[in-house]
């Protein structure tokens, strides 16, 4: 039985990793700030196992994807109990885009511990945010390799479920360890950041 997935932000990321499940055959519930109607038309384009929720329905999915922006994932910290649930953390800590990209000073700690402390009881595991969603969209299988996905968490069962899912895409994931260590390399300025890897 394929999992059904909540994705939080139905922009660039949301929509490609939507993509990717979808072909993999995982329902997915698409929320964004607009509301359900701002997303009918997108759904119809995704298929059958696309439809359009609430920010608490898909909260409230069998796994949790957050792409929305970095300034909007403590609006998340109401929505719903997160004791207990997967979460994916796609977020980048940018305060400000292009041409400057800065990030937001978190002292010592990693974005997906702050995103941790935020939704109280998740199990939160960090993917899905190195790569930009253009390259993401493209097929994972190149030149006999798999593209890779960089993964980390606190969470050994949920890390293990997110890397047996992202294997079933097509990439190739790489366990990066805890959140404190692994996911600081991931992300935005990481030292592995933005980086486009095939794993042969
Ligand atoms: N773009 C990339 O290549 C890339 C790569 C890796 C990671 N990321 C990260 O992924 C996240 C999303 O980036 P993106 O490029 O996909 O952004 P985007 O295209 O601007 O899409 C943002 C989405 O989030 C929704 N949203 C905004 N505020 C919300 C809220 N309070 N609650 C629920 N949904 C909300 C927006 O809804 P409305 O349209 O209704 O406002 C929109 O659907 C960011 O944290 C970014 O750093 C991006």
């Amino acid at each position: 039985m394929k999992k059904t997935f909540g994705i939080i932000g139905a922009g660039n990321i949301g929509q490609t990793v939507a993509r990717h499940l979808l072909k993999a055959g995982h329902p997915v519930i698409l929320a964004n700030n607009s509301g359900p109607d701002s997303l009918k038309e997108l759904v119809q384009s995704l298929g059958a196992n696309a439809t359009a929720g609430t920010i608490r329905q898909a909260a409230e999915a069998e796994i949790v994807l957050l792409s929305l922006p970095w300034s909007q994932v403590r609006t998340l910290s109401d929505v719903t109990d997160w004791t207990g649930r997967l979460v994916i953390d796609a977020t980048n800590h940018f305060i400000t885009y292009a041409p400057d990209f800065k990030v937001e000073d978190l002292g010592s700690k990693a974005s997906s511990e702050v995103v941790a402390s935020l939704l109280p009881g998740a199990k939160i595991v960090k993917a899905f945010n190195t790569i930009f969603y253009k390259t993401l969209a493209e097929d994972p299988r190149i030149m006999g390799g798999n593209r890779v996905l960089f993964v980390s968490g606190n969470d050994q069962p949920s890390k293990t479920e997110v890397i047996s899912v992202i294997t079933s895409l097509g990439f190739a994931p790489i366990d990066l360890g805890s959140l404190g260590e692994g996911s600081k390399l991931q992300q935005a300025k990481g030292a592995l950041a933005t980086l486009n890897l095939v794993k042969f």
